[in-house]
């Protein structure tokens, strides 16, 4: 048992007490401790981790999946403390059913906040509404973040560094909190706890449908989806947007559903978009391994506005934060014979520019829609149709977020 959690569960249990255990006063108790005591400067992970590895009286352990791993280092009936290590760098944007507060014990973070405005419940389980992000700072080692249950607070850590370890110290539940609700940017919330077993044994009789290459697939899903409700047809739909795509029958299918949902269904084209995006930028992020690129990937998948992402890259690294990005940028560039791309951003085929000349365009155009100057490419004069046409194939890439106006935050193409 660690001493040092063992003191601080201790002194939190004794001061929630004082105030009869009020639920609202819990994550400025939590919050006020981790900050008094900051683990970050008062624990040492090595010997801690030798210590659970070797001394067999230790608090209850949980079955949770969360965290890679979750270690409980004190436990109570009410409350306990968590340290949770994190190999790979996103979480999803989510609510809390339980409060408290976290602390960064080592690496850091980027933490972003989100409001869920004009929300509608479709079931139980879904909601649709329109997620903006409302705040994003970097948390360095030795930040706290009080934790709040329930609708009004939406959040997600994306953590840079491999590992990242948090503290948390959290009430098991808060009654009335629920579902924990899981957001899929731009318009939808689901509840990923609810297990639908019959959508899951569809989706998967599916799958095997698909890598038979059974050619009835396309057929069967416009079927259950001119037949299925809003939620099971949504998670249909996800489940076989990338091979409907492949067979080319993703318009008519996403039709199917506009027909039956009416203007619930104007929710749903926008936010598969961004799954594809962010699943894709998480892919990517796997792959590269340079802090820096790794970094700006972050910054892109985090669904930041330019004037975030600017200040984010200021406070990480000496510099003009534009001259750092168009450095990255030029660095994840590449040219084959038939496509020129910057990332996810692919150079209009339209343009009338001979290829040797493409990588250089693209990247002053990149720096102009940044800039909101003039493009100071040395070789070519672009019209102002050309530059739409280039602002466009940013619009509909991950760097959409380094263009200047708010309402590129999820914005589809
Ligand atoms: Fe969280």
């Amino acid at each position: 048992m660690n001493q040092f959690f063992l003191d601080l569960g201790r002194t939190v249990l004794a001061r929630w007490k004082a105030q009869n255990f009020a639920l609202a006063r819990f994550p400025e108790i939590a919050q006020a401790m981790l900050e008094e005591r900051p683990p970050a400067k008062h624990v040492d992970l090595s010997a801690l981790v030798k210590e659970v590895l070797l001394d067999d009286e230790q608090p209850f352990q949980t079955g949770s999946g969360f965290g890679q791993p979750e270690l409980v280092v004190y436990d109570d009936p009410r409350f306990y403390i968590q340290i949770l290590f994190w190999l790979e760098g996103t979480t999803d944007i989510h609510q809390h059913k339980f409060s408290g507060a976290f602390h960064v014990l080592e690496g850091s973070s980027i933490h972003s906040q989100f409001v869920f405005e004009n929300a509608e419940s479709v079931s139980a389980h879904l909601r649709v509404g329109d997620l903006r992000m409302k705040d994003t700072r970097l948390l360095e080692t030795g930040s706290t973040v009080p934790i709040i249950s329930g609708r009004d607070h939406i959040h997600s850590l994306f953590h840079l560094d491999t590992p990242s370890v948090s503290v948390v110290i959290r009430t098991h539940t808060d009654p009335g909190t629920g579902p924990q609700f899981t957001y899929l940017p731009p318009h939808l919330a689901v509840d990923p706890f609810h297990h639908d077993a019959l959508t899951n044994r569809r989706k998967q009789l599916l799958d095997v449908l698909e890598k038979t290459g059974d050619s009835t697939y396309p057929a069967l899903v416009l079927e259950m989806i001119g037949q299925l409700d809003f939620e099971r047809g949504f998670f249909i739909l996800q489940n076989g947007m990338i091979h409907l795509r492949t067979l080319g029958q993703w318009e008519e299918t996403l039709h199917a559903f506009q027909q039956k949902h009416g203007h619930l269904a104007d929710f749903v084209a926008p936010t598969l978009d961004e799954i594809i995006r962010r699943d894709t930028l998480a892919e990517l992020r796997g792959s590269v391994t340079g802090v820096e690129h790794r970094f700006f990937l972050a910054l892109l998948l985090n669904g930041s506005t330019r004037d975030t992402i600017l200040s984010l890259v200021s406070q990480r690294f000496a510099g003009p934060p534009i001259e750092m990005i168009m450095r990255w940028a030029d660095e994840l560039s590449g040219e084959s014979d038939s496509a020129t791309w910057i990332l996810d951003a692919e150079f209009p085929d339209e343009l009338a520019i001979p290829l040797e000349a493409r990588s250089e365009v693209f990247l002053a155009a990149l720096r102009y829609f940044m800039e909101e100057k003039a493009v100071a490419s040395a070789s070519v004069r672009l019209s102002s149709s050309d530059l739409d046409k280039l602002r466009a194939a940013f619009a509909c890439s991950s760097l959409k977020a380094l263009l200047p106006s708010a309402e590129h935050q999820f914005a589809g193409c």
